[in-house]
């Protein structure tokens, strides 16, 4: 890479459906915008066409095998990352800081319900090899808690939203990270408490990798 173009940094919200995700993309990149540094921010699965065959899976307008499922949001991600219209790994070297609503690890956890995590992991090794985060920010939240807040929400409940359904998310993404602890930077947060509460934590955690990475350019 050219010395002189600084990589943006690449930050990953994770977190059961309901979690506050979206919620707490918009603090950061509020937080991240008053600190100098402009975000754009990007969501999984994507408005792309193989994104929207996703969406129709999750509808249950049509059916497919997980695996199949599986691999369509690996091919979504590296769509996400690569294409030439709005890719984000080129906005990364560009020195643009990116926000994602959710990235592999969501694979991670949503799939491995399904199959062994070994396969999962396996499957997302390019989008790994492309880009890995420079944090992931989990927001833990009870299921219970999470399917209050999309009922309040929602008319149907999707596929990926029934409760037995997110107590086994919730294992699979505490899982991952007790296995990638090692080569991932992870940070929890508890979901639980009022957004602004929550933010602040996560901004106290986010700045010191967001500044140690502007260290190292200087
Ligand atoms: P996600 O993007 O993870 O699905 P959202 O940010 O859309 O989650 O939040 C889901 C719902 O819960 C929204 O109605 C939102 O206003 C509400 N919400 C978000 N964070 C909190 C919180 N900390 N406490 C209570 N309600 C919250
Ligand atoms: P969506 O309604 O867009 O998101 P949210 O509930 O976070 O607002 O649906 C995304 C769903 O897709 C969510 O249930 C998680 C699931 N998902 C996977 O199963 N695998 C993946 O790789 C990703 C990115 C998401």
């Amino acid at each position: 890479m050219n010395h002189t173009m600084r990589p943006g940094n690449f930050i990953a919200l994770e977190g059961i459906d309901g979690s506050g995700k979206s919620t707490q993309i918009k603090y950061l990149r509020e937080k991240l915008n008053q600190n100098g540094i402009l975000c754009y921010t990007t969501m999984e699965p994507t408005d792309s066409p193989i994104g929207s065959m996703i969406h129709q899976i999750m509808t249950g307008r049509m059916k497919a095998d997980p695996r199949v499922i599986a691999a369509l949001f690996v091919a979504d991600r590296l769509d996400h990352l690569l294409n030439d219209i709005d890719g984000i790994a080129s906005k990364i070297e560009e020195g643009v800081t990116v926000l994602t609503d959710r990235y592999y690890f969501s694979s991670y956890a949503y799939h491995s319900v399904d199959m062994p995590m070994d396969w999962v992991i396996q499957a997302n090794g390019q989008c790994r090899q492309i880009l890995q985060p420079t944090v992931t920010v989990f927001i833990d939240i009870d299921p219970d808690t999470a399917i209050e807040r999309i009922a309040k929400n929602r008319f149907h409940q999707e596929l990926f939203e029934k409760k037995s359904r997110l107590v086994k998310v919730r294992e699979m993404y505490l899982e991952a990270f007790r296995r990638l602890r090692d080569t991932e930077e992870i940070v929890i947060v508890d979901g639980q408490k009022k957004p602004e509460e929550i933010a602040q934590e996560i901004w106290a955690k986010v700045e010191t990798y967001v500044r140690s990475e502007k260290k190292e350019v200087l």
